[in-house]
């Protein structure tokens, strides 16, 4: 990858952190120097965070690698940091979770009512034969039985694979048999867009491939009539009838949390693997100090899928093992009406909020009357995760949703870290529009070229140096795999020097001051005229435009240039993108690209209504690409809504500022 990689662009925009919360801030740039000199000797301090049964021997073990061992000899119980804790240091009576329901039902649960359902859980699944390191899959709604099952399996040891509600029967009978799984918990339905989706059918479907699975437990959400079968228990006949009493148990620090799968781009879903201490460790302090959390007056809410990695640290993990408030929510943003987000923003008085850039452009898209009409002045921090966020959607979400006030925390981590390993800290970090800023304390991160070669300003191949406590300890049942995805790009791994370095997959640049600019996966970086040029920087350009709300880049073959760049744009609502107007803004957004990056960054345009999504909200641009280089589809059982693409190819098969007024009315929300 050449150095002209990521330097079309320049933001000069930055914003110093509000003094009032530097003067509180949890954690001050001091954090930076503790760590330098000795990061392992860093995270133990931070582990002392927890409560550990039996104190570490060894802080880190890197005697073969990739394999770490954090915190080595030292042994705690996950369910006991994450609530026990809170309770016998007379905090039983706080809000854990206020739960809304789609419908417009909410449940409000105490520490202490946490305590009461993850024992009864814990005593179930022991009941049912579970014990320590038998695997137990989650695939569950939205409802604060998911947070409850995650614990109860953390409490006695056994790892939960978690599999988003929104599968399918293939998806989920694959993680279930990799794992091996002994038990199911799931529902048999939840609520999406206003009505009740079924989950159980699928559980069963799944489950007939799966010998391995012995028992499934069903929690009741919607009511509606289930198939019932031999292996089929109801939560609320086990669980809600079973002793609220549990001693836990003490587990090594290396012991497995959980597995979970995700799937890529290509090939065979991959059971990450975490672990017990190291992972609790990192999560609880990056929660803690990325997010600035006051404990006693904060109201969190992390706005993921608990089947993502970001619920599973920030939603259960994080928040919990600090005793932290929190609100969680079941259904999507649009039901009932596009406000609903800010309506419970507004009614628990929300004060971090955390979600990806695309529900940012999503809201956008929408309109700014939107927002403005509930009450936001209780949010003081605002994160994002997922994919890059374009500076203008930065600018948006600042704006709009933070009061112009509220720091926006961009904080780039993966499955694979666990915990987040880029970001700002809100009472530290000047932060620019659209860059991540700086690997956090106790982190190396680093930027380097194709002989691993640090660039110190420019573009090129996001890497991390040196073991972090949440890093995967490998994939599940594949350890070749493990170091054949990761380590073998660069270093050690790939036979060169002693270091081992980890490939996190992505480009990025880092510009004059050090702050690191995430430019999306390596793989769909464009050469255009032998320049690399990064689909997150025409996107980013697009969406700087006044009319555009989401803009997704692919480059696509081209005889002259190597690769031609396709630009796929959806317009901000009552824009109107037919006939001769959709043809002059089509020249005039090709001309701010060139204006923005240079003239060899023109895109071809064409208007659409939607992009192609995975369940998780990343654009999938391997679609885009085989649209626009007129070839057959390739995979779609990982999208979203496959029918989107059909209106796609329809529309870019149609001249720019053709009537695409049928595609819009047909996927409109
Ligand atoms: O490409 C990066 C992007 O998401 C990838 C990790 O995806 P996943 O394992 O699903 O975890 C997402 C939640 C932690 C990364 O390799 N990504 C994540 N956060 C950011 C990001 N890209 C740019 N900026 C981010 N803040």
């Amino acid at each position: 990858m050449s150095t002209t990689l990521g330097n079309l662009s320049t933001e000069t925009r930055a914003f110093a952190p509000p003094p009032e919360l530097t003067a509180q801030a949890n954690v001050t740039a001091a954090a930076y120097d503790e760590a330098a000199p000795d990061a392992p000797a860093f995270w133990a301090r931070q582990a002392e965070r927890l409560t550990w049964v039996r104190k570490w021997d060894q802080v880190l073990d890197w005697s073969n690698p990739p394999f770490a061992k954090w915190f080595v000899g030292g042994e705690l119980n996950i369910a006991y940091n994450c609530v026990d804790r809170h309770v016998e240091a007379g905090r039983g009576e706080k809000v854990a979770i206020h739960w809304e329901g789609e419908p417009g039902d909410s449940r409000t649960i105490t520490y202490a009512d946490l305590l009461r359902s993850v024992s009864q859980a814990a005593n179930t699944l022991t009941e049912l034969g579970v014990t320590a390191g038998d695997r137990v899959a989650v695939y569950l709604p939205m409802i604060p039985e998911a947070v409850v099952a995650m614990l109860a399996c953390a409490r006695i040891g056994a790892p939960h694979s978690v599999v988003f509600g929104g599968y399918s029967v293939e998806a989920l009978a694959t993680r279930i048999q990799d794992a091996g799984a002994k038990v199911v918990i799931t529902a048999d339905g939840g609520y999406r867009r206003g009505s009740p989706s079924a989950l159980k059918p699928t559980v069963d479907d799944a489950v007939a491939r799966c010998p391995s699975v012995e028992r499934v437990l069903v929690v009741r959400r919607t009511g509606e009539d289930v198939a019932w079968g031999e292996k089929d228990l109801w939560w609320h006949e086990t669980v809600e009838q079973a002793s609220d009493q549990h001693e836990p148990q003490a587990f090594d620090s290396e012991h497995p949390l959980f597995i979970l799968y995700t799937s890529g781009t290509t090939g065979r879903p991959k059971g990450i693997l975490h672990t017990t201490g190291g992972y609790l460790t990192q999560v609880s302090y990056t929660h803690w100090s990325v997010f600035d959390l006051k404990v006693d007056t904060d109201v969190h809410w992390c706005a993921a899928d608990i089947g993502w990695i970001t619920g599973h640290s920030h939603l259960v993990y994080g928040p919990l093992s600090n005793g932290a408030t929190q609100v969680m929510y079941e259904g999507t943003p649009d039901t009932p009406h596009h406000g609903r987000f800010w309506e419970i923003v507004d009614k628990y008085r929300v004060s971090i909020l955390y979600t990806a850039p695309t529900l940012i452009r999503t809201m956008m898209k929408w309109g700014d009357d939107v927002p403005a009409g509930y009450d936001l002045s209780s949010l003081r921090i605002l994160g994002s995760v997922g994919e890059p966020i374009n500076p203008e959607a930065w600018m948006w979400y600042r704006k709009h949703i933070g009061h112009d006030n509220a720091p926006v925390v961009d904080t780039w981590w993966q499955t694979e870290t666990g915990g987040m390993m880029i970001s700002p800290l809100p009472g530290v970090t000047a932060t620019k529009p659209g860059s991540a800023m700086t690997p956090l304390p106790g982190i190396t991160a680093d930027v380097v070229d194709d002989a691993a070669e640090s660039v110190p300003n420019g573009g090129g191949f996001l890497v991390l140096r040196g073991p972090w406590p949440a890093m995967l300890r490998t994939i599940w049942g594949d350890d070749k795999r493990f170091i054949d995805t990761y380590w073998s790009r660069f270093g050690a791994g790939a036979g060169a020097g002693d270091e081992w370095i980890y490939f996190t997959g992505d480009g990025a640049k880092r510009d004059e001051d050090g702050a690191l600019w995430l430019l999306g996966r390596v793989d769909d970086i464009m050469v255009v005229s032998g320049h690399n040029i990064s689909t997150t920087e025409v996107e980013s350009a697009l969406v700087s435009h006044p009319v555009v709300a989401e803009a997704a880049v692919v480059g696509a073959a081209d005889p002259i240039t190597g690769q031609a760049i396709a630009a796929f744009v959806i317009a901000r609502s009552n824009v109107d993108t037919t006939g001769r107007a959709g043809e002059e803004l089509t020249i005039d957004l090709r001309n701010h690209v060139a204006k923005t990056l240079g003239p060899i960054a023109k895109p071809r345009v064409v208007f659409v209504a939607e992009l192609p999504k995975t369940r998780s909200g990343k654009i999938m641009r391997r679609l885009l690409k085989d649209v626009a280089e007129n070839r057959t589809l390739g995979d779609v059982s990982t999208l979203l809504d496959s029918t989107v693409m059909d209106l796609i190819k329809a529309g870019y098969g149609t001249p720019a500022g053709s009537d695409v007024s049928a595609i819009r009315r047909s996927t409109a929300p």
